[in-house]
């Protein structure tokens, strides 16, 4: 078999030119050794808490230039007075660097990470981020620790809501949508921030998906599913990364040179600066890798970590390791110019104020253009998981609606986890929006029913009650925004507390009327109970601050839902990790006993990666290729047609699936390479194209590098990974 190694065509930004790197230089040597560690320094103002408070003095320790860059403080007022303190009390007046987690919106709240990339629309993904950083921006921040990159295919885990799902080649393209997003094209923009990738590298492959837990995968499965997003977010310029809290087969990150140099310098070429997680030096202690803080200090900075996050360890350790000739001033010196040069790209030299400007604070946050695409990009989220009997969208001629559940009347839960300084007064429940929105046409009692997580049914009869009553049932559903997000891991993800329960009292009760659920949540969930109860699930994911407006022109068909999961569902807990990209096994699944499988559970997911209905249908034709045969640098056209059969518009998202069928090493089943989003009227088709090329063949070969092999290979064209089959091509030689 002959292989051949694919080139990468990435163009890696150069450090920023001669001018400012002689500025820095000259800055450089007037430093104290402390004024440099000071700028390997941050320190939290705490107006968010983010994690342990260790040391809160940070005012001082800016005062005294030993602090350069400080977190979790915003609003131009209160930045700029910090501001105050770097620039006119300090020898050198360095401006400080504001970080602050924007993860998901500022003030204007867009839907969680997860949610938003079921939208499957990069050009929305990267203007939320973009909105995201004006109005962070327009506050005083110059820098977001955001996108987090990682992979994710265990929902138990907490942190899947801030990440783009499970799928690499679909990350690696949310990831650098969001990296544009927020960057832009030029970093001294007053809408424009620092991005930070993050966690690098394989914080979602914690064991048994608890957060902070060990990682432990081979080298072929990070190369091949958890470093791509991270590479990518270097192809988009990124200029920040953050080492994961992890450890990888016995590696603390925050000590691993060979992710931080070799990999992320070296070989990706990566100009810019990297920041610890929170107080993560400190945890190289309790890892068992370092002695003390002082060991600990010198390992990170060795590894390649340029600043040192709340722990203090840079701040208290490295003044005496440089003089016990244990660090090299020459380390400290690249380590301060990586910080001085990101500062310099903000454009922070020519004027440390720029960001806090009252007037811009006033105009954009929250401003009717940022909801209005806030609104949008939660409408596009939204997925119809299941829509039997089209019980959705709901008919306008009702004469009343009972909404039950907990989260009925929620405001600030719909935010979800990590949202900024996002305000829940500003949220409006669902409740209140399908009142907004009906007037008085349609009479809506609300019953909460039963708590998010709690034992008590006293108020089920009064929920079946009002089910009873109302021409139709709405059920919201679903999580607390904190039961998500960092160190919000669940052991089971079923829908909590006796909301199953409540949904098919009252789905009993309203037998023969429509009943719809609506789930607010930051995970995928295991809702097999819930999907047997109720004909209709739309997941809402936590939808931010327009969440409930969208929801409401989402019932009533104003607005189709088009959204597709970039997670599985599955339908129990215990199929974890389950995602479509599975590999074949020597013993796939068959009715003989021997195989993959389980005794009491499908192998498949309850809803697939991909999927997502609408208010209409779509069919797909055969899938026709241009060729049967393939040579290595050509390239084979892939086209299906796709009818919209239903007596609605709609949106689909065609999705290219392919599938190496004899390689060197084993692949996965099928792989996304492609996908289009397309726009349907009714009775209408559309011919959709993709053109697959040696790039969509190639995958990390025994020696890890990119190889395309020859071979046969299976195309799948459809509207969900749970196709089974498609037309082959052979790769020629
Ligand atoms: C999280 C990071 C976050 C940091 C600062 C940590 O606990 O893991 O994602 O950026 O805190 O708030």
């Amino acid at each position: 078999m002959s292989k051949r190694s694919l080139k990468s065509h990435t163009k890696y930004s150069k450090p920023a030119a001669g001018k400012l790197e002689r500025k820095i230089k000259a800055l450089l040597a007037k430093m104290t050794l402390a004024e440099k560690i000071g700028q390997m320094t941050l320190f939290t103002a705490m107006w968010a808490e983010t994690g342990p408070t260790i040391d809160n003095n940070f005012m001082q320790y800016v005062r005294e230039g030993r602090c350069g860059s400080i977190f979790n403080a915003y609003t131009a007022d209160y930045t700029r007075s910090l501001q105050k303190l770097a620039v006119e009390e300090t020898r050198l007046g360095i401006p400080l660097l504001f970080g602050f987690d924007v993860i998901h919106g500022h003030r204007t709240i867009f839907p969680i990470p997860l949610g938003e990339a079921c939208s499957w629309d990069l050009a929305l993904m990267e203007k939320s981020a973009r909105i995201a950083a004006t109005e962070a921006a327009a506050e005083g921040i110059h820098w977001t620790f955001a996108p987090m990159v990682d992979v994710a295919r265990d929902p138990r885990w907490g942190r899947v809501a801030e990440g783009a799902g499970e799928d690499v080649w679909l990350g690696c393209r949310i990831a650098m949508a969001r990296v544009r997003g927020f960057q832009g094209k030029d970093l001294t923009a007053d809408n424009t921030v620092l991005a930070c990738a993050k966690h690098f590298a394989a914080y979602g492959g914690a064991e048994a998906g608890r957060d902070y837990n060990v990682v432990d995968v081979s080298e072929r499965t990070l190369a091949e599913v958890y470093l791509p997003p991270f590479k990518a977010c270097v192809d988009a310029n990124v200029r920040t990364f953050m080492p994961a809290f992890n450890e990888i087969a016995g590696i603390p990150c925050t000590a691993s040179r060979s992710l931080l140099t070799e990999t992320l310098r070296q070989k990706w070429g990566f100009s810019g600066m990297v920041v610890t997680d929170y107080t993560a030096i400190n945890e190289l202690v309790p890892h068992g890798v370092a002695g003390d803080l002082t060991q600990a200090g010198q390992l990170a900075i060795e590894a390649g970590v340029d600043m040192d996050m709340q722990g203090g360890v840079y701040f208290t350790q490295l003044e005496a390791l440089v003089n016990a000739g244990k660090v090299s001033p020459a380390a400290i010196d690249e380590a301060v110019t990586r910080v001085l040069r990101v500062k310099a790209e903000l454009g922070l030299f020519e004027d440390p104020y720029r960001y806090c400007c009252e007037k811009r604070e006033k105009r954009r946050i929250l401003s009717p253009g940022h909801k209005a695409v806030a609104q949008k990009v939660a409408e596009k989220s939204m997925v119809l998981l299941q829509n039997e009997g089209n019980v959705l969208p709901f008919n306008r001629n009702l004469r009343s609606l009972a909404v039950i559940g907990p989260l009925a009347e929620a405001q600030l839960e719909l935010l979800g986890n990590w949202y900024g300084a996002g305000d829940g007064r500003k949220v409006v429940s669902v409740t209140a929006a399908l009142r907004d929105k009906l007037g008085d046409k349609i009479q809506i009692t609300t019953v909460t029913g039963c708590e998010v997580d709690d034992e008590d049914d006293s108020q089920f009869k009064t929920a079946v009650a009002a089910a009873r009553q109302a021409d139709a049932v709405l059920l919201v559903l679903g999580e607390n925004g904190n039961m998500s997000g960092e160190a919000a891991c669940r052991v089971d993800i079923d829908l909590p507390g006796m909301q199953n329960r409540l949904a098919e009292e009252v789905a009993r009760a309203a037998q023969g009327k429509p009943v719809a659920a609506v789930l607010f949540n930051g995970r995928p969930l295991a809702i097999s109970r819930l999907a047997k109860a109720v004909p209709a699930i739309l997941e809402a994911w936590f939808p931010g601050t327009m969440g409930g407006q969208a929801v409401a022109e989402v019932l009533f068909g104003d607005t189709s839902p088009s959204g597709k999961l970039v997670m599985s569902f599955p339908r129990q807990t215990g199929q974890i990790p389950i995602y479509y990209a599975a590999k074949n096994t020597g013993r796939p699944i068959s009715p003989d006993k021997y195989t993959s499988k389980y005794l009491d559970c499908a192998n498949t997911p309850l809803f697939a990666f991909g999927h997502g209905l609408t208010y209409t249908t779509f069919s797909y034709g055969p899938v026709r290729l241009s060729a049967t045969s393939m040579p290595t640098h050509g390239k084979i056209r892939a086209a299906i047609k796709v009818t919209n059969t239903g007596s609605r518009a709609g949106e689909e998202v065609v999705q290219l699936y392919l599938r190496d069928l004899v390689a060197c090493v084993t692949r996965p089943l099928k792989e996304l390479k492609g996908f289009k989003k397309i726009k349907l009227k009714p009775g209408a088709s559309a011919e959709v194209k993709f053109t697959i090329t040696a790039a969509e063949l190639a995958f990390p070969g025994p020696d890890l590098e990119p190889l395309v092999e020859p071979g046969e290979f299976e195309v799948m064209i459809c509207g969900s990974s749970s196709v089974a089959s498609g037309q082959r091509f052979t790769l020629l030689p």
